[in-house]
């Protein structure tokens, strides 16, 4: 790629315009398929537009909103923007942005949360409705319309291939030596005739490192020039340490016993802070040789391909902290060679997982005393984030492992209760519970087994009593054995604490 010019294809020039003119060619109604998977790879200057342009509308009495479907969560710049002028009717598939979570909690904003594998075919079969415009970063444009994909991949190829529209945003911030690190597949995905995924290892290249793209579907192309923004991550607290600390120990008895290879197993690193940690953990633990297959490669992830300990990590964005950019696009030519950005129905597809035999490993609001997991509901009525990729990867994984702090605000919440008030990841799903206090091996064990390891080994001292007290008595009053209840104080738990401010 020429550096004076990053959009080659002749026929596209005559589109080169300003955010505003392409936010004009937005309509009230429309469902805008955007690029964006966790802060990296998001149009930078289009919604910002369109958020100018709907906050107008809506001070002139007219109403505008738009449906905005993403690969995962972006930026302030985009779902804030949209969120804060109310231009949002639906969005999907995941968020995480504070004034988007505040509407969607009040009720002022649809959402559809959605396991991140099943967006594409959702949207190839018209599930979710009609895909109207396109709006997606890329690095740059080839001479055939071809497109250099940028930072994330996320749903794009979905979005290009089904929006009746298409609007560029052509990032000079973007490294061009991201070119060709992608893998954009292109082999037959859907039902009926869906052929096997041909990954055999995690860093096997079975696509093109371009996204193709009908110039003729083109109507806008808008030059930009912003670096992504991704949330720094807080260094390792006491607790993180100490359960990266344990799935480590656990890593090695997996290993000593033969159920784990030397190098371990692909893995699998969910979003936050504690899965940031874990892999730190692992930079200084005493496995090399690593392998990464995951969805989004976070700071600890780099530093381990950086430091020699990882070999290779495949994705589908990146979700870095600003010094790590900074060490990325400096040693651009290095991770070029050892990372790939794939499409997320391939990241993170049940069928590649379940080859692969991936650890996988994710953080959770709470878990409850017979496995099943809540990711996404504070209080099991207000959404956090959503389930990202993490049921994709805990259903199919070859050990699953879900991980958290065992008590939240200020030690008022245990996130060990008898009944989880919300339910994402079922007891079938979930293999491993770890928190600071320790790790729950759950395999093989029956609910009430598994009952007393967690409540043993995860819950807080302050809230073991309490939890012992419930399963114990669950166990001889409950009308059945098998998972014993007590439903309406299982269900008051979280009630309590509401009206008391501690349980
Ligand atoms: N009750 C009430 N609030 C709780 C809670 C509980 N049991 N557990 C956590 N929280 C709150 C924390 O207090 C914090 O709130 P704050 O932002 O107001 O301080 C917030 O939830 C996040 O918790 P934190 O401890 O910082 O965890 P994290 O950064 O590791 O994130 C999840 C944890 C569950 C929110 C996050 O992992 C997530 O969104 N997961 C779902 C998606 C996913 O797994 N994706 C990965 C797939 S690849």
């Amino acid at each position: 790629m020429k550096k004076e010019s990053r959009i080659l294809c002749k026929s596209l020039e005559g589109k080169i315009m300003s955010a505003d003119e392409a936010a004009a060619l937005i309509d009230s109604g429309e469902n805008v398929g955007m690029s964006g998977f966790t802060g990296s790879g998001y149009p930078k200057a289009v919604p910002l537009a369109l958020a100018n342009r709907i906050e107008k509308a809506h001070e002139d009495g007219e109403k505008f909103r738009i449906g905005v479907w993403t690969g995962a969560s972006t930026a302030p710049e985009l779902d804030g923007a949209l969120a804060k002028v109310d231009g949002v009717e639906m969005r999907l598939p995941y968020q995480s942005d504070p004034v988007c979570r505040k509407r969607i909690n009040a009720g002022e904003m649809e959402y559809l949360d959605i396991h991140l594998s099943h967006v594409a075919q959702f949207v190839w079969f018209g599930f979710l409705g009609k895909l109207d415009v396109a709006l997606i970063e890329v690095t740059g444009i080839l001479e055939d319309g071809r497109l250099i994909p940028s930072s994330s991949v996320g749903n794009n190829k979905t979005w290009l291939d089904r929006a009746d529209k298409v609007i560029l945003e052509v990032n000079s911030w973007q490294n061009p030596h991201l070119e060709g690190m992608h893998d954009i597949y292109y082999g037959t995905h859907l039902p009926p005739d869906r052929m096997p995924i041909p990954i055999i290892s995690p860093h096997d290249r079975i696509g093109e490192p371009y996204l193709r793209c009908d110039p003729a579907k083109v109507i806008a192309v808008v030059e930009t020039h912003s670096p992504d923004r991704n949330s720094g991550f807080s260094p390792p607290d006491a607790n993180s340490r100490l359960i990266a600390g344990h799935i480590l120990e656990f890593f090695e008895h997996e290993v000593k016993k033969g159920r784990l290879p030397k190098n371990l197993l692909p893995l699998q690193s969910g979003v936050g802070n504690i899965a940031n940690s874990v892999m730190e953990g692992l930079n200084k633990g005493p496995f090399d040789n690593l392998i990464a297959y995951t969805e989004v490669l976070q700071d600890g992830m780099l530093e381990m391909i950086h430091s020699g300990k990882m070999i290779s990590a495949s994705a589908t964005a990146f979700s870095l902290s600003d010094a790590a950019l900074v060490a990325l696009h400096d040693n651009l030519d290095e991770f070029r060679h050892k990372i790939i950005l794939r499409p997320q129905e391939i990241s993170n597809h049940p069928e590649v997982i379940r080859r692969l035999g991936i650890i996988a490993m994710n953080g959770m609001i709470e878990a409850d005393i017979y496995g099943n997991v809540n990711s996404t509901h504070v209080m099991g009525t207000s959404i956090m984030n959503g389930i990202g990729g993490s049921g994709d990867f805990a259903r199919n994984a070859y050990i699953s492992i879900f991980m958290t702090p065992s008590q939240a605000k200020n030690g008022q919440i245990s996130c060990i209760v008898p009944m989880a008030s919300h339910v994402d990841h079922t007891e079938h799903d979930v293999q491993v519970i770890v928190t600071e206090q320790g790790l729950a091996d759950l395999r093989g064990l029956s609910p009430n087994q598994r009952a007393k390891v967690i409540i043993e080994n995860c819950a807080h001292p302050d809230f073991k009593p309490a939890l012992r007290d419930y399963h114990n008595r669950a166990y001889k009053q409950s009308f059945g054995k098998h998972t014993p209840h007590l439903l309406d104080e299982a269900l008051s738990w979280h009630q309590r604490y509401l009206n008391t401010g501690r349980m």
